[in-house]
């Protein structure tokens, strides 16, 4: 039986941040629907050009394209084991889509990390958050700065602000959170998988706080 984890959170919570620590930890394969995404984008894939209006209003990319996305990704031989999902599910019919995937993979769900951070805080996140172009490590300018300015630590690739984190666009993302995402809390507090993490801590007591969160099941 190979385990799923399912890290649910507004945008700039930190799922990417731990996800992407946990992953390599625990030596379970990171996906991220966000990376996949923006990935097809800088190649300009027929399924980049489709997600990228969506992308850029701070809405969600259809179900149906996202959904064929993430079940070509989980057949991968890196996820036998398991993954942690980090940005998929988002709508209740991405939930039901994954479980049916679970099933024909002979995986589970074994919890569901819920990061949490208000509001507030989120615009701060996303002002100050950098990416690398090479394989999405992020950082923040503040909080967790690369060595070098503007250099990815990991790999030296050039660090960018993504186009959907303007001011107005990370509204409208966590507006579309609530409104479309949260009800997933409900979803799967039903099987008893959410545990609820403080996402305003630092980085490594998130990461604490989320692998106890993982364990408890
Ligand atoms: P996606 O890339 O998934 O964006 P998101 O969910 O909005 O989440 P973010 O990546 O913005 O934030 P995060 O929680 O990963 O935070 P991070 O670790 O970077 O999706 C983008 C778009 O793609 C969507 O809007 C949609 O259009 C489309 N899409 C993706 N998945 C989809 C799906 N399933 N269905 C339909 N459409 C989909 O951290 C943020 C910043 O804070 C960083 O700078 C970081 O360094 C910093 N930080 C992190 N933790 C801390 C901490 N504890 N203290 C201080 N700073 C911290």
């Amino acid at each position: 039986m190979a385990n799923y984890y399912v890290f649910l959170g507004p945008p700039g919570a930190g799922k990417g941040t731990q996800a992407k620590v946990i992953a390599e930890k625990l030596h379970l394969a990171h996906i991220s629907s966000g990376d996949i995404f923006r990935e097809n984008l800088s190649k300009k894939t027929e399924l980049g050009k489709q997600a990228q209006e969506y992308m850029n209003r701070g809405e969600l990319v259809p179900d149906g394209l996202t959904i064929d996305m993430i079940k070509e990704r989980l057949q991968r031989p890196d996820c036998a084991d398991g993954a942690i999902l980090d940005g998929f599910p988002r709508t209740p019919a991405q939930a039901d889509a994954l479980a049916v995937m679970l099933k024909e993979l002979h995986g589970e769900v074994m919890a569901v990390p819920l990061i949490t951070v208000p509001d507030g805080l989120i615009l701060e996140r996303m002002s100050g958050r950098v990416s690398c172009r090479a394989s999405g490590h992020v950082y923040h300018t503040k909080y967790n700065p690369p060595a070098v300015a503007g250099i990815c630590d990991v790999d030296g690739s050039e660090l960018y602000q993504r186009e959907d984190d303007k001011a107005e666009t990370v509204q409208k993302r966590i507006d579309v959170y609530h409104a479309q995402t949260a009800p997933l809390i409900e979803y799967y507090s039903k099987a008893d998988l959410v545990k609820e993490v403080d996402g305003t801590l630092e980085i490594d007591q998130v990461t604490g706080q989320i692998l106890s969160a993982m364990k408890s099941k």
